[in-house]
């Protein structure tokens, strides 16, 4: 099929990848020139594994190419809008701002029958409301199709997701739309995945719902954690055992310094807004209670570390291991390893941060911030050490690693990634979130 998809961010330039590998010709378009030249050459403009190598092999098949030009989409049959939907200065609401300019100037280029098909995160109501403005200016349809893709797995998320969930409209127009979602995603049903077919507002939903369900969840551990340190109870065994219960599951229950990232923190305030404006607010108003619980993990990380500098934090050496807001990503969009370092800055301590991939992100939002590309240059002379986001060459690291270059024998694991017993066998003062 041929196929456009507006907006080459994160999400849409996966999905355009993903869909040229599943065998349709693809243009992704976005207004941003550096973007869609980096992408034509084949290369991401932020790290994601396996993409570069799904863009390499489809613009080389001829069937992936990118554009700045959305009359480059005239002529596909199906469109994904892939454009962000950030918070919006001054509000916890989202801005539509790009899906509306994207829908706006796709408009012109549809034909009958096409199909519009939205994959932004946006609040419930947004789709019906772009439908009507679509269906009166074109003959061409929306359905409303939320991805749920995680970073650092998002190739694999895209091409073989866990379930794939249709918005149609109603009636005849439904029908046409689902017929023509099932032909772009041939392959993936072919694998049994699973297929909800719903409304808009349902579709929507499911999309917020997930990602505000993903962090209850951390922020339930979360609270047990900080009842676990009054008590002396260790939360990472409760979370071993109440991921026993199949109807709890251990995943998302890593209790630490809690989640960022471009997603659930604004999705959580995104929501909560919708619903205050739906005359519902409280239904979700337990949102703002995990999103404080959230927050507070970041006051814990800084006070132990101040704790551990024997309260004077001032032009002491402290090492901070990780950046991203979490694994396989370079992404430090509210990221609470980047939080946690710029806080202890703004304490005076002499803080040196390191990230596999991070950090040319990290240094553009916080240029004050001393960066070390090398672990021992970020650990040399610090007298405690923070590990805040759990890189596979952070969590494995054991004391003798270490040792050569710090000058002090403490530290803080803020993602409970680390084996306290070897560290503390080693003479070290291990601190863990949550642990004893
Ligand atoms: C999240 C969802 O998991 C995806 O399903 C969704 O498609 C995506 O948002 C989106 O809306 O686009 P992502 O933001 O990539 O994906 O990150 P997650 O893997 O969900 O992790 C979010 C945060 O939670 C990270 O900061 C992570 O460190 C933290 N986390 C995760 C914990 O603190 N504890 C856990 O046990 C798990």
């Amino acid at each position: 099929m041929k196929l456009s998809v507006i907006g080459c961010g994160y999400l849409g330039a996966v999905h355009a990848a993903s869909m040229a590998q599943l065998g349709h010709e693809v243009v992704g378009i976005d207004v941003d020139e550096a973007k869609i030249a980096s992408l034509t050459r084949g290369e991401a403009t932020f790290f994601e594994p396996g993409l570069p190598e799904i863009l390499a092999s489809a613009i080389a098949t001829g069937r992936l190419r990118f554009s700045t030009e959305m009359s480059d989409a005239a002529g596909a049959s199906v469109h994904f809008v892939a454009v962000g939907t950030p918070q919006q200065r001054g509000s916890y609401a989202a801005d539509l701002t790009y899906v509306d300019a994207a829908v706006n100037a796709l408009i012109p280029f549809l034909s009958d029958g096409d199909l519009v098909v939205g994959k932004s995160t946006v609040p419930v109501g947004t789709a019906e409301r772009l439908a009507g403005m679509i269906t009166a200016a074109s003959g061409a349809q929306l359905a409303w199709n939320p991805e749920f893709l995680r970073e650092g797995f998002a190739v694999k998320d895209t091409i073989s997701p866990d379930r794939l969930v249709y918005g149609l409209p109603a009636g005849a127009a439904g029908e046409r739309a689902k017929a023509q979602l099932d032909e772009v995603y041939a392959t993936t049903l072919a694998n049994d995945t699973p297929l909800v077919v719903t409304d808009y507002a349902t579709a929507e939903l499911v999309k917020v719902s997930a990602n505000a369900f993903l962090a209850t969840k951390i922020s339930f551990i979360n609270a047990m954690a900080e009842i676990a340190e009054v008590t002396g109870a260790d939360v990472t065994q409760l979370a071993d055992a109440l991921g026993f219960d199949a109807r709890i599951g251990r995943r998302f229950l890593g209790a630490g310094v809690g989640f960022g990232g471009g997603c659930l923190p604004k999705d959580i305030r995104a929501f909560t807004a919708r619903a205050e404006e739906l005359g519902r607010g409280e239904s979700v108003a337990f949102l703002k209670e995990v999103d404080k619980i959230n927050l507070r993990r970041r006051d814990r990380v800084v006070d132990l570390v101040v704790d551990a500098l024997g309260g004077e934090p001032f032009e002491k050496k402290v090492a901070v291991l990780g950046l991203a807001f979490k694994p396989f990503s370079d992404d430090v969009r509210d990221s609470p390893a980047l939080d946690v370092a710029v806080r202890l800055h703004g304490l005076g301590a002499d803080v040196t941060a390191t990230d596999p991939e991070a950090i040319p992100n990290s240094r553009r939002m916080h240029p004050q911030l001393t960066f070390a590309e090398k672990l021992e240059d970020a650990l040399r002379d610090a007298e405690v050490i923070v590990l805040v986001t759990e890189w596979n060459e952070f969590r494995h690291l054991l004391p003798a690693d270490v040792e050569p270059y710090t000058s002090g024998r403490t530290i803080i694991d803020g993602r409970n990634a680390l084996d306290p017993v070897a560290w503390r066998a080693a003479g070290w003062t291990y601190v863990g979130l949550g642990r004893p």
